[in-house]
């Protein structure tokens, strides 16, 4: 069985849900306490055993390369000011040289199209995709867990999480079938289904584990729910060839794609550091006390 080497990160979306601010900043540099989205999805990828990191970029998004490059100024400007600490958390955020890859989409046409993208990049091996507007939170990241199970069951494996059932519309829906070792066969998949016409409410979470044969699949797939190329139609057809495999992942799953789950991430995660911890507590039962209903405002500005 090959190893899982090699991640994809697409990051090419337009993050229209984030205007004014996506004007200029990708969402995926948009900040989760003091560091970009990006490099929670980065940490996870590579807590797994990633060794090499694919961005699928497009137009407004060359920060994010900007971002994982070595600042030569910085790096020597903190060092004569014997700012250790800061120079070793940029060396633990950092990739190694050679360890990344971009490639543009050009068009942004889909999710399914972005992975499409990176075909070249990635070769003749199975690969991990990760939707970094989703972050995740939990004590062993959600790819670290699904790595594990890809050892034992080889093919693909989908992340996949609860949800309300009435929320299910809203996501891609997985049919769940047998166990098998941590996980369970995945019997179909339907993205976005109608009302009450869900097989399940495990939705996809953002994490994925593909074999190569999806390439060919995606480049013959025709635009599908909102006119895009979709990843959830391409894995359908990949399925009556291929096992797929639901890892259920019992963390913490923030959608930093919509504003409500960015603010949320941010406060779990200024909950979990135990630096700021007691002064965030603070600060937010205090903001809870003093912001009456009537103070809030009627309209976003
Ligand atoms: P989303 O639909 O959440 O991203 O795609 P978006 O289009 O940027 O967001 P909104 O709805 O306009 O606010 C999920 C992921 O797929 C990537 C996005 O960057 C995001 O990480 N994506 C989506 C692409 O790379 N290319 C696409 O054509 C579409």
């Amino acid at each position: 069985m090959k190893k899982v080497r090699k991640a994809v990160f697409p990051v090419a979306g337009l993050g229209t849900r984030f205007l004014p601010a996506t004007k200029t900043i990708p969402k995926e540099m948009l900040t989760v306490v003091d560091r970009p989205v990006i490099q929670y999805v980065m940490d996870e990828a590579r807590d797994a055993g990633i060794e090499h990191f694919i961005f699928v970029t497009g137009r407004n998004k060359t920060v994010i390369e900007d971002y994982f490059d070595v600042q030569f100024e910085l790096y020597n400007t903190l060092a004569e000011r014997g700012k250790n600490d800061q120079l070793d958390l940029l060396r633990e955020t950092q990739p190694k040289p050679g360890q990344t890859s971009f490639t543009r989409q050009q068009v942004p046409l889909g999710l399914g199209h972005a992975v499409w993208c990176a075909r070249e990049l990635v070769g003749d091996e199975p690969f991990a995709l990760l939707l970094p507007d989703m972050i995740m939170q939990s004590e062993n990241g959600c790819l670290k867990d699904m790595v594990e199970l890809y050892q034992h069951t080889g093919s693909n494996i989908v992340a996949v999480q609860e949800c309300d059932p009435e929320e299910t519309h809203k996501y891609g829906v997985v049919g769940r079938g047998d166990e098998a070792h941590s996980g369970f066969e995945i019997t179909g998949m339907v993205e976005k289904p109608p009302h009450g016409t869900a097989p399940s409410n495990l939705y996809i979470n953002g994490r994925y584990i593909l074999q190569p044969e999806i390439f060919p699949l995606l480049e013959a797939q025709e635009r599908g729910a909102g006119g895009e190329i979709q990843l959830t139609d391409a894995m359908l057809k990949l399925m009556t060839d291929q096992a797929f495999y639901g890892f259920h992942y019992r963390g913490r799953t923030f959608d930093c794609g919509s504003r409500e789950g960015f603010v949320e991430a941010n406060v779990a995660f200024a909950l979990w550091r135990p630096d700021i911890y007691p002064n965030i507590v603070k600060v937010i039962e205090d903001l809870l006390e003093s912001t009456k209903p009537m103070e809030r405002r009627s309209k976003p500005r």
